[in-house]
C-alpha cells in the first residue's frame, strides 16, 4: 500500500504541476452543442412576426404561451395543450414562483407560510438548486434514499401521513446527479400516493425527458396519465425547459399541471406579467417544429457528448472496476454521473482535485442542507469540457479518489 499511495503522489504532483483550469462542476452544454441550435436566430423564423393564429408576437398579450409553443410541449409531455404554460427562460423560476405563490396564498388549503413547520421530501442525491429553492423558503428537507428504479416509495408514503410533509421535488427522467430514470412501478406508486395533506404537490422536473443519449434510452412515463386512474392528477406540478435543448440563457420553459392546478397559475399570472417573449417562443416552435424535430435535434446533442459520458466510465471502470468501495452510474440520458467515494471521501477528493486544478461540484451538494450524511457522492458533469480535457479530468480525480480512500485507511 505505502508503494501505491507514493506511486499516486507522484502523478498528482505531475499534475499539479501543468497547473490546468479544468471544470467538471456544472451541468453546461458544450460550444459545440450551443452551436447546434444557431439556426434559432434566424430571421426567417419570425417573419411576419406572426404566430400561427395571427397573433402579433412582438406586442402584449397572449398570457401563457403561443400556439405552436403548447402543441409542441403538449408532444412532448403528452398532456393537452390546455394543460401547459409557457414561460420564459428559466424552469427554475417557475419552480420558485409555484413554491412562493403556495407559500403566500396557498395550493388549495391555508398558505404554506401559516401552517407551521412544513416539510418536503427530497429523493437523495438530487439537484442542489431544487434544495437550495426549498432551504430559501425554510422549508424543512427530508432525504429519501433513492436506487436504481427511483426514490424509496415505501418511505415516501410513511411520511406523506404526516400533513406537515406538503410536497416532494424530483427529477423523474435521467435524474441529476444519478441520471436513473424511474420505473413503472414507482410511477404507478406516485400516481397512487395519498397524501394527509390535500396541498401536498409533487414538483416534478422533467427537464431531461428527451435528452437521451443514444437509441438504447429509457422510456417516458407520462405521470398525469397514471394520475388520472387514481384522480391524483392535482397533486403533480411537472416543469420542463428547453435549456439543453437549444439555449440555457435564451430558452423556453413549460408547465404541465391540471385543470385546477393551471387555472389558479393563470391567476396568478395576470397579476404579475402581461406575456412573456413570444418572439423567442415562435423561433423555438419554428426551429424545433415538432416532437421528431426534438428528437432529430436532441441526436445531434448525443453525437456530440455520448461519447463524453464513455471516456468518463471507462476511465471509472479501468481505475475502480475491482474495487467494491467505488460506484457510478451509467446513465442512458441527461446531464450528469454520479460517483460514490469510500464513506468520508468525497469533500477530500473534491479539495485535491481543486488543488490540482479541476473544479467538482461540492461535495455534499447533492443533499439538502449541502451535508451528504455519507461523504461519498461527487457529481459529474462531463458536458463542457472538451474530450481531451474530460480525460485528463477523469484521470486526476481517479487518482484524488483512491488517494483519499489510502490516507483515510492509513
Ligand atoms: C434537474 C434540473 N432542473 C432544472 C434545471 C435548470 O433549468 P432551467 O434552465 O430551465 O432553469 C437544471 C439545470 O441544470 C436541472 O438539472
Amino acid at each position: 500500500m505505502a508503494d501505491r499511495i507514493t506511486e499516486l503522489r507522484e502523478r498528482y504532483d505531475y499534475y499539479k504541476s501543468l497547473n490546468l483550469s479544468l471544470n467538471m462542476a456544472r451541468g453546461k452544454p458544450g460550444a459545440d452543442q450551443l452551436a447546434l441550435s444557431d439556426g434559432i436566430i434566424d430571421p426567417a423564423l419570425i417573419e411576419g412576426f406572426r404566430s400561427e393564429d395571427g397573433t402579433e408576437i412582438r406586442n402584449y398579450g397572449v398570457l401563457d404561451g403561443i400556439t405552436e409553443c403548447k402543441r409542441l410541449y403538449s408532444e412532448i409531455l403528452q398532456v393537452k395543450p390546455e394543460n401547459i404554460i409557457v414561460f420564459g427562460n428559466a424552469s427554475l423560476t417557475v419552480m420558485y414562483d409555484y413554491i412562493a405563490q403556495c407559500m403566500i396564498f396557498g395550493s388549495g388549503d391555508k398558505p404554506w407560510s401559516q401552517q407551521g413547520k412544513i416539510k418536503f421530501l427530497c429523493p437523495v442525491p438530487g439537484y442542489d438548486r431544487h434544495f437550495s429553492i426549498l432551504e430559501h423558503f425554510g422549508i424543512e428537507m427530508i432525504n429519501i434514499p433513492t436506487d436504481s428504479e427511483g426514490p424509496d416509495m415505501d418511505l415516501v408514503d410513511e411520511y406523506i401521513k404526516d400533513p406537515s410533509v406538503k410536497g416532494l421535488i424530483c427529477v423523474p427522467m435521467y435524474a441529476n446527479p444519478t441520471g436513473i430514470t424511474f420505473s413503472e412501478r414507482v410511477i404507478e406508486r406516485f400516481a397512487s400516493i395519498k397524501p394527509a395533506a390535500n396541498d401536498f404537490r409533487v414538483i416534478w422536473d422533467n427537464a431531461y425527458c428527451v435528452h437521451h443519449l443514444s437509441d438504447d434510452c429509457d422510456k417516458f412515463y407520462n405521470i398525469f396519465e397514471y394520475a388520472e386512474k387514481y384522480g391524483t392528477q392535482d397533486h403533480f406540478i411537472e416543469v420542463a425547459s428547453t435549456s439543453k435543448i437549444t439555449y440555457p440563457g435564451a430558452g423556453i420553459a413549460v408547465m404541465a399541471a391540471s385543470d385546477k392546478n393551471i387555472e389558479s397559475v393563470k391567476k396568478r399570472m395576470t397579476v404579475q406579467t402581461i406575456g412573456y417573449d413570444k418572439i423567442n417562443q415562435l423561433r423555438h416552435a419554428a426551429f424545433l417544429k415538432n416532437r421528431d424535430g426534438v428528437t432529430a435535434h436532441m441526436k445531434k446533442h448525443a453525437a456530440l457528448i455520448k461519447p463524453k459520458f464513455d471516456a468518463v466510465i471507462k476511465a471509472l471502470s479501468d481505475s475502480f472496476s475491482d474495487d467494491g468501495d467505488f460506484s457510478w452510474t451509467e446513465p442512458k440520458g441527461g446531464y450528469f454521473i454520479s460517483l460514490n467515494v469510500p464513506e468520508g471521501c468525497a469533500k477530500r477528493t473534491v479539495e485535491l482535485c481543486k488543488e490540482a486544478g479541476v473544479t467538482l461540484t461540492g461535495a455534499g451538494a447533492t443533499f439538502p442542507y449541502k451535508n451528504d450524511p455519507f461523504d461519498s457522492n461527487i457529481r459529474i458533469a462531463p458536458t463542457f469540457p472538451s474530450l481531451d480535457e474530460l480525460k485528463l479530468a477523469t484521470e486526476i480525480l481517479c487518482v484524488c479518489a483512491e488517494i483519499a480512500k489510502l490516507e483515510k485507511n492509513n
